[in-house]
């Protein structure tokens, strides 16, 4: 798909590739070890793309502001795929004076529903049936001026891109800890590729220190 973003998942992850410390859990836990200097790093990145998107059930448990904070910038679009648009009215991402909002969701959302995000200031996109589909998604967007974009997950999220192949980088902030636990959200979620010559190939573009943590900067091999 060349009518599309360019694509840059970016990540908390722990050394064992934990997205956050129990399923269901927020990651604003496990993200509280992150010092200034790295969330300076996540929050320049967000200054620089068009948009910004996460999983709705990563709105449902972290309630994230996905504004930019840590630097001077302007604030992405940010853009929530959520199949019924099942957002809480008083999530943060649908304070829409801060930032532009679009809840991409599916024909199965309720009218009501949709109305009432849109009263919030929110535009909604329909794009697929069942789940929202990003074949339709990522051209709209683009069209829409989305030439970047961020995607801060969760691993459900991250996995529909990945099998897509859609993802043109992966940068990640590691956080020095162990999580473990067998289904506890790792970096990517979904069935996984299974065969070794399906696997997602990545070079290492660079790695430095920012604070007290190693970013790693990946690009994928096409
Ligand atoms: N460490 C980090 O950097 C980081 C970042 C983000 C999230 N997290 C953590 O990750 C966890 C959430 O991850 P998650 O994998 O459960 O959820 P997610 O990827 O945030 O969101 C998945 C949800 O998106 C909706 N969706 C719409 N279209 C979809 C499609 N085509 N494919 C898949 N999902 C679609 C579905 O909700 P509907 O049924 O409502 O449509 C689905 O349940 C949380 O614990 C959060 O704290 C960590």
């Amino acid at each position: 798909m060349v009518h599309r973003p360019y694509i840059i998942i970016v990540s908390e992850v722990s050394i064992d590739g934990k997205l956050t410390l129990y399923r269901g859990a927020s990651s604003k836990e496990l993200m509280s070890l992150m010092d200034e200097e790295a969330y300076r790093y996540l929050h320049e990145i967000r200054a620089k793309v068009d948009g910004i998107m996460v999983g709705c059930e990563t709105v449902r448990t972290d309630n994230p502001s996905l504004t930019v904070r840590y630097v001077r910038g302007k604030n992405p679009t940010r853009i929530i795929p959520c199949s019924t648009a099942n957002v809480p009215l008083d999530a943060n991402v649908l304070n829409t004076s801060e930032a532009p909002t679009i809840i991409a969701t599916t024909e199965r959302a309720p009218r009501e529903r949709v109305e009432k995000i849109k009263e919030r200031g929110a535009e909604v996109i329909v794009a697929g049936d069942e789940l929202v589909d990003f074949d339709l998604l990522l051209p709209k967007l683009y069209d829409m001026g989305i030439k970047t974009l961020m995607v801060e997950g969760g691993a459900s999220i991250n996995w529909e891109l990945i099998k897509r192949r859609v993802v043109d980088e992966i940068r990640l902030i590691h956080l020095p800890v162990i999580v473990g636990g067998e289904n506890v959200p790792t970096l990517v979620g979904g069935e996984g590729f299974k065969k070794l010559r399906n696997l997602l190939h990545l070079r290492l573009r660079s790695h430095f220190k920012r604070g007290n943590h190693l970013i790693t900067e990946w690009e994928v091999v096409k």
